[in-house]
């Protein structure tokens, strides 16, 4: 196909999506956010617990790593060494997604936090066995009380709490955010990448506070993407042959330390990452230079670890 008709697919989506560009199309991370102290403080507790697992193995924070938010390898491990079949997204920043999950399936946090708790290769629990746990633990028991003034500990209330626990974790002040605001210069290596990320197309889908997270797009937009019965996206869930490969465009905060990359963990590199995303959604082949100007350019939207994550910080 012409790459002519990537870049022309490509504008056209750009200019209804976005509009003009008076203003720039992406916007720091707000440097704090407001959320419950003390709920967050036992969402922190029940993030880190992996007696919230069937075989008390396995936490949140086995796949979601604090370092990063996500996992290091292809895919994770759940209870009793169970291989998943998807590589685990960063948690950092997911507050500003506007749904959770590759395919959407949760309108939040709340709702998301059910889904590995319940899903048999990840903590194969169910609402008895976590609450059969938790009201038998006299320091979960007095906690719970105390947050949420009730005399027996809810499962709505765990996922509430775990939810706010987890919009405590944004990074702000990357050294993109800083430049936003003013505050710092860019190396002309570093913008030029924005700029080539612009004029490319790459913003069309990757916009916004998280440079992603807002709409679904097509993984194979120009250049067909190979597919699975598994492939955890919109036809898995409408059933709709359009829907195929069709996912919540992911973050780009802080891409630079979350490989490997796609549902599928199928890149190993950012490199590779943005190879095949110019192919396969663009259309065209990057050049050694695109991709060296572009990595530089992402490499500056890695922000701090999270407040709550850090030593005093809950
Ligand atoms: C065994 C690994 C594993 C465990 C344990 C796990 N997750 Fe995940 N998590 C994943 C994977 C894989 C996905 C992507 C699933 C999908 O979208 O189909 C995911 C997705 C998410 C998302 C959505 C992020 C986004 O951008 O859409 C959130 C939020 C999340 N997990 C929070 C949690 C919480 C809270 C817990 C504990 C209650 C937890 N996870 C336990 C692997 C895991
Ligand atoms: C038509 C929409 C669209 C365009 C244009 C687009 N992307 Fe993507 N991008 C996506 C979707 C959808 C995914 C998720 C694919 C998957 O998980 O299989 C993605 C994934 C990625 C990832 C991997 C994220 C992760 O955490 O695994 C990177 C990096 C990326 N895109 C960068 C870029 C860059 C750089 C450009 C421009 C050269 C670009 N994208 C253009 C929609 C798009």
């Amino acid at each position: 196909m012409s790459p002519y008709f990537g870049i022309f697919v490509v504008i056209s989506i750009f200019v209804s999506t976005i509009g003009c560009l008076s203003e720039e199309p992406i916007s720091p991370i707000p440097s704090d956010i407001q959320y419950d102290t003390d709920k967050a403080r036992l969402g922190k507790r029940l993030f880190f617990d992996t007696k919230l697992s069937s075989d008390g193995s396995v936490s949140c924070a086995n796949c979601h790593r604090i370092n990063n938010g996500a996992d290091v390898g292809k895919f994770s491990y759940g209870v009793g060494g169970r291989e998943g079949n998807r590589n685990s997204p960063t948690v950092f920043n997911s507050v500003f997604n506007f749904r959770q999950m590759y395919n959407g399936s949760a309108a939040d946090l709340a709702r998301q936090a059910a889904a590995p708790i319940e899903n048999p290769v990840e903590m194969h629990n169910d609402s008895q066995g976590v609450l059969r746990y938790l009201r038998n633990d006299s320091s979960y028991i007095k906690e719970f009380e105390k947050v949420y003034g009730k005399k027996e500990i809810e499962y709505r209330d765990v996922l509430d709490a775990i939810a706010e626990f987890e919009k405590t974790l944004i990074t702000p002040n990357s050294r993109f955010d800083r430049y936003l605001r003013g505050e710092i210069d860019l190396s002309e290596e570093e913008k030029e990448g924005y700029r080539l990320f612009k004029t490319l197309g790459c913003i069309t889908c990757h916009n916004g506070t998280n440079v992603g997270g807002n709409s679904y797009q097509k993984m194979g937009l120009i250049n067909p993407y190979p597919w699975s019965e598994d492939s955890p996206d919109r036809f898995s869930i409408s059933k709709r042959e359009d829907d195929k490969n069709v996912y919540k465009v992911p973050s780009l905060r802080n891409i630079a330390v979350t490989a490997p990359y796609f549902h599928d963990g199928s890149a190993a590199t950012l490199e590779e990452a943005l190879a095949k995303m110019g192919y396969y959604n663009l259309g065209f082949k990057l050049s050694k230079r695109e991709i060296a100007l572009l990595k530089a350019f992402l490499q500056t939207l890695t922000g701090e670890i999270p407040k709550s994550l850090r030593k005093g910080g809950l």
